[in-house]
């Protein structure tokens, strides 16, 4: 009780501190930066289902991610199904997965076209390896996990690649396709637990002008 307490005065200084420093008074970048300092993860849920309208705005706020090149190397698979949801969790996969109304599973191209270097002009492109695609998926799914808190929705990040015993049932089961890897699965719903965000304002992380 202690630590939830210290940890919620600690973040309503930060909160406060954001606010004071920006000289305006209350505003939508205020309500911006209270929504990414009060996510926190949300791992049980109610019964309610999440409305379609709030399934797109997830997506729509996950594909608004930076991505290198701007490549927009994602796609995303949408599981409400239970029966679907259940057998992931069989195949031994996170039993959050049945408990969430939605699972929404974060995938990339893990490959890119492209002209190899030096190539002339007229050059065909090649299929070579997409360095960068677990890294753009990642903005896209903290993109999600922000939009669900938005909301007064509860959602969590849980992995996926690079575990081969968590990806590989999921591609099996969710038929996506060989080059495309599931990165992340965010189950969401509606919250059912209150937990605290954690206070996670560490100053001596931070070395101004040289290490
Ligand atoms: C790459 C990544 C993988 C994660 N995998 C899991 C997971 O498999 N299961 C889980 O319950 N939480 C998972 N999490 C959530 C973290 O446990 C959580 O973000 C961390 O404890 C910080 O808590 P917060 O999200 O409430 O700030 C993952 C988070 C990240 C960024």
């Amino acid at each position: 009780m202690k630590t939830k307490i210290a940890g919620a005065a600690a973040l309503l200084a930060t909160i406060l501190f954001a606010m004071a420093c920006n000289n305006a008074p209350q505003s939508a970048s205020d309500a911006v930066l209270e929504n990414i300092l009060t996510r926190t993860s949300i791992r049980q849920y109610t019964d309610e289902p999440v409305s379609d309208a709030q399934i797109e705005t997830l997506l729509r706020a996950g594909m608004a991610a930076p991505s290198a090149r701007n490549l927009q190397p994602w796609s995303f698979v949408v599981v409400t199904d239970s029966t679907v949801r259940a057998s992931l969790v069989t195949k031994g996969v996170n039993k959050m997965y049945a408990e969430a109304p939605c699972i929404i599973v974060v995938c990339g191209e893990t490959t890119m076209m492209r002209k190899p270097h030096d190539a002339p002009e007229d050059a065909e492109p090649q299929e070579v390896p997409n360095g960068n695609w677990s890294v753009d998926c990642s903005a896209v799914t903290e993109n999600i996990l922000l939009a669900a808190h938005s909301l007064g929705l509860g959602a969590v990040w849980t992995a996926c690649w690079p575990y081969e015993d968590r990806y590989a049932p999921v591609k099996e089961l969710l038929g996506i396709p060989e080059k495309v890897m599931p990165l992340a699965i965010i189950p969401v719903g509606h919250p059912a637990e209150d937990p605290a965000p954690k206070d996670k304002w560490k100053p001596e992380r931070i070395h101004y002008g040289r290490w």
